[in-house]
């Protein structure tokens, strides 16, 4: 064997290639021909990654709950199987792999600036210094008690109460008076630890302006410092306390003008936090003035099909442009491919608690082709409105010409989706 190929074959370590995001990358990898070695735990490997094991060519089980040894035995185990490329798709491991790629003085984002790229403070504090614009964060607090110490008159409502390292929505509140701010922290500390790996969390709560106007996130790759986005998605929420993505379209049905200010914003959020190589993930809510400020940006792909929207809209899937660029594959003169049509995934969510009896998503719409869909949720589960991204029942993935048909066709999938909750 040589130093990092099989036959040939180059290898890439993934690294814990769980949840949407995680199998639409190995797919990806797999379409490229590499070999795969997958970081994961035993545990992990035989539930949650059980069903993509012909995905899959080699293991390294590692604890990620204790990060040094973690980085350390990555490090040591990938140089042995003559690794030549790191990726990664879940959130929480986002940092680990950044350390790993420069242990292995491989392509990947700065590992100096890891941390601030999975901790909501220090991402604020390097974003601030670099004039990137944000909501003004108001507060950070560590402990209940902290509540009786804040000055009334330095929070403006509504404001954002949300932990410093969790994801998917898992403890975000937007409260509209200082009388529901005891209950918005005990929501957003009530996770210790990550899961499945159980990695600590920090205990910092964020206090943040509410930043009211529609959210975009930016999908991108860095090569070489700079940085090469595909496009503007557009993400739909929850309304009320709670935030939750219902649906995403790419890309964006908004004007030149607009897109190019977020990507302008996106960009410099994504530089100031080392994204120097790599995929990234960034999203963006506009402000009260129609302007783009970050919410967050990490050095990792989109989750919830968003590399799929942009696969379908450019015929280009970044999944497998990240693992490219990687192992050293990707094309010196790449620039991301143009949109060419529009595409988007809307959640379908219970409205009701009871026990999920059945989801039937219409065939044809009038205004789109839908081109995927699933069930996700277990028939006979107990179900509930609920306020993170858990809850959903099923997706679909819609695909059309114009930005008028894809919001059309939108409104008709909700409008003809039946959902039976007993
Ligand atoms: N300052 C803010 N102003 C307005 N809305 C916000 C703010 N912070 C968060 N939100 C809303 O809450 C959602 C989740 O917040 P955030 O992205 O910070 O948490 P997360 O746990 O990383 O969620 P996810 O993984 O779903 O992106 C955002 O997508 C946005 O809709
Ligand atoms: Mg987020």
């Amino acid at each position: 064997m040589s130093a990092s190929t099989i036959n040939e074959k180059k290898i890439i370590l993934v690294i814990e290639p769980i949840g949407m995001g995680g199998e639409l990358l190995l797919k990806a990898i797999r379409s490229l021909g590499l070999h795969t070695v997958i970081a994961t735990t035993e545990k992990v490997y035989h539930s949650m990654l059980l069903n993509f094991k012909e995905l899959m060519d080699d293991t390294i089980f590692v604890d990620f709950s204790v990060r040094e040894k973690a980085i350390e035995t990555l490090i040591n185990e990938s140089r042995k199987k003559g690794v030549s490329g790191v990726v990664v798709s879940w959130e929480f491991l986002t940092d680990i792999a950044a350390e790993v790629a420069h242990g292995l003085n491989l392509c990947g984002p700065d590992a100096t600036l890891s941390k601030a790229r999975r901790n909501k403070h220090f991402m604020y504090r390097i974003l601030a210094d670099a004039h990137c614009p944000l909501p003004h964060l108001q507060a950070v607090i560590t402990n209940k008690d902290d509540i009786n110490q804040l000055h009334l008159e330095d929070l403006t409502f509504p404001l954002v109460v949300k932990p410093a390292e969790n994801a998917a929505s898992f403890g975000v509140s937007v409260i509209n008076t200082i009388e529901d701010l005891p209950q918005a922290y005990t929501d957003a500390s009530q996770w210790s630890h990550e899961f499945p790996h159980d990695i600590p969390f920090s205990n910092e709560i964020l206090i943040q302006e509410y930043i009211p106007g529609q959210e975009f996130s930016v999908e991108g790759i860095s090569i070489s410092g700079k940085y090469f986005p595909w496009g503007v998605t557009m993400k739909f929420t929850t309304q009320g306390k709670a935030r939750a993505e219902t649906g995403h379209i790419f890309p964006a049905p908004i004007s030149d003008v607009l897109r190019d200010d977020i990507l302008a914003v996106a960009g410099k959020a994504v530089i100031a936090l080392g994204i120097t190589n790599g995929i990234s993930h960034t999203e963006i809510k506009l402000d009260h003035n129609g302007k783009p400020r970050i919410i967050e940006s990490c050095s990792r792909p989109a989750g919830d099909y968003i590399p799929r929207l942009v696969e379908i809209s450019t015929d280009e899937n970044p999944l497998a442009i990240y693992a490219k660029h990687a192992v050293g594959n990707l094309h010196a003169d790449f620039t991301p491919a143009h949109a060419k049509r529009y595409s988007a995934v809307q959640f379908i969510r219970p409205e009701t608690e009871g026990i999920f009896k059945s989801l039937k998503l219409p065939s044809k719409l009038d205004h789109a082709n839908i081109i995927e869909s699933r069930v996700t949720a277990q028939l006979g589960s107990h179900v509930k409105p609920g306020s993170t991204n858990m809850e959903r029942l099923g997706w679909a993935i819609l695909v059309s010409n114009s930005e008028q048909s894809i919001l059309h066709a939108m409104d008709e999938l909700s409008k003809t989706t039946k959902v039976d909750i007993e």
